[in-house]
């Protein structure tokens, strides 16, 4: 018989202690103890909200990603039961992020604004192969045309594939970047839209762009003039900076307009150049960018020496696959031009060059 287990009473005589707390000593270390084994508890479960992870992000640049959880839908509920935080767990895990549950349209929670001939339509076939993206099947131009805008949100909604919960919704309109107004269109609708720009080298972007041109041209059976006619003015024989196929080169000014607007953090740059040498470079940064789970495998991009350029390798029929191009228009030769026009058109974009590298903190070797 131990005397701590009794308590002795004039009256009473011995009687036994009483096991409740209240006749229980706590020690400090315990008390300690509790208050630590709280806080980690507390601090694990930040950790894995999806808020914390979104706020959190950091680009290549170690800039703190900016952004603002208005389009609910894109990031999915705070937390999911049952579910860790899609931005760490699933990635590590490699599985695709969204259940197939909640199928409906919804508006694109990002966009591929341009530039258009730097790639966009080979970005677009690639990211087509991540099972947790949807992307609008053709150019919509919903923010550059104002007849299109003015038919509101829920028309452009009405545009969109169907989505499951967690898959992202996308939209290519590469004319967005160059087009003024378009910039403030988008913010109006989703301040916190991620928007993916490719870029490429300038002179030989206007190129294909001419070359576009001309194949429409073609098409309406009218004769088009040369790269040089177009764009040197007969008149001074200066560059015709107005000449619309030189137009969205000018990086510089238009990321200007863009950046009123949005963080750079917002906007994810593709070196396009780059893209043609290195697709799956590319399009792992975009996923890293999505915060998505690198899904898009090295296999998929197979070199053909018959195009000259990277085609995709697809599911096929009984899991064989399939190589696919993109389309004769894509990747097409281009003319040699004038030494002249060159060195013009150089010493007009070298300045501007700069001052993009300048804007965007990055370097590209144009
Ligand atoms: P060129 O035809 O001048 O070579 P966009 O899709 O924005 O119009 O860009 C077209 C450009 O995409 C092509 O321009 C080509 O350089 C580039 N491109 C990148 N990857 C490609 C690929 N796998 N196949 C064909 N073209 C590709």
């Amino acid at each position: 018989m131990s005397p701590n287990n009794y308590i002795y009473h004039e009256e009473a005589g011995l009687f036994p202690r009483a096991k409740g707390l209240c006749c229980r000593r706590i020690s400090k270390t315990k008390i300690l103890g509790v208050l630590l084994f709280v806080a980690i508890a507390l601090f694990i479960l930040m950790l894995s909200s999806p808020h914390y992870d979104l706020m959190n992000q950091k680009d290549d640049s170690g800039m703190k990603r900016h952004v603002l959880p208005k389009v609910t839908d894109y990031w999915g509920p705070a937390s999911r039961p049952g579910h860790g935080s899609r931005f760490s767990d699933d990635i590590q895990n490699n599985i695709p992020v969204h259940k197939k549950t909640d199928l409906r349209q919804r508006l694109p929670q990002c966009l591929i604004i341009g530039v258009k001939k730097a790639g966009t339509g080979a970005m677009v076939q690639y990211l087509k192969l991540h099972p947790d993206i949807v992307i609008a099947d053709k150019e919509l131009n919903f923010f550059d045309y104002e007849r299109n805008f003015k038919l509101g949100f829920d028309y452009y909604k009405s545009l969109m594939p169907p989505s499951y919960e967690g898959q992202i919704t996308m939209e290519k309109t590469s004319n967005y970047f160059h087009n003024k107004d378009t910039e403030w269109r988008v913010y109006s609708m989703n301040t916190s839209m991620k928007m993916i720009l490719l870029v490429r080298e300038p002179i030989a972007r206007a190129v294909s762009d001419y070359l576009q041109r001309k194949l429409k041209d073609k098409t309406t059976k009218e004769l088009t003039p040369s790269f040089e006619e177009l764009i040197i003015r007969p008149k001074n024989g200066k560059i015709n900076e107005g000449y619309p196929g030189i137009r969205p080169s000018f990086y510089y000014k238009h990321m200007l307009r863009w950046l009123k607007y949005f963080p750079l953090a917002q906007i994810h740059i593709v070196d396009g150049d780059n893209l043609v040498r290195n697709p799956y470079e590319e399009v792992h940064a975009v996923e890293k960018f999505l915060g998505l789970p690198h899904l898009i495998t090295p296999d998929r991009f197979v070199f053909s020496d018959k195009k000259g350029f990277y085609c995709m390798s697809i599911d096929g029929f009984n899991g064989t696959r399939q190589e696919q191009c993109l389309s004769r228009g894509k990747g097409r030769k281009h003319p040699d031009i004038d030494e002249g026009v060159m060195e013009m058109l150089t010493d007009l974009f070298r300045p501007l060059n700069k001052q993009f590298y300048k804007l965007i903190g990055r370097k590209f070797d144009w």
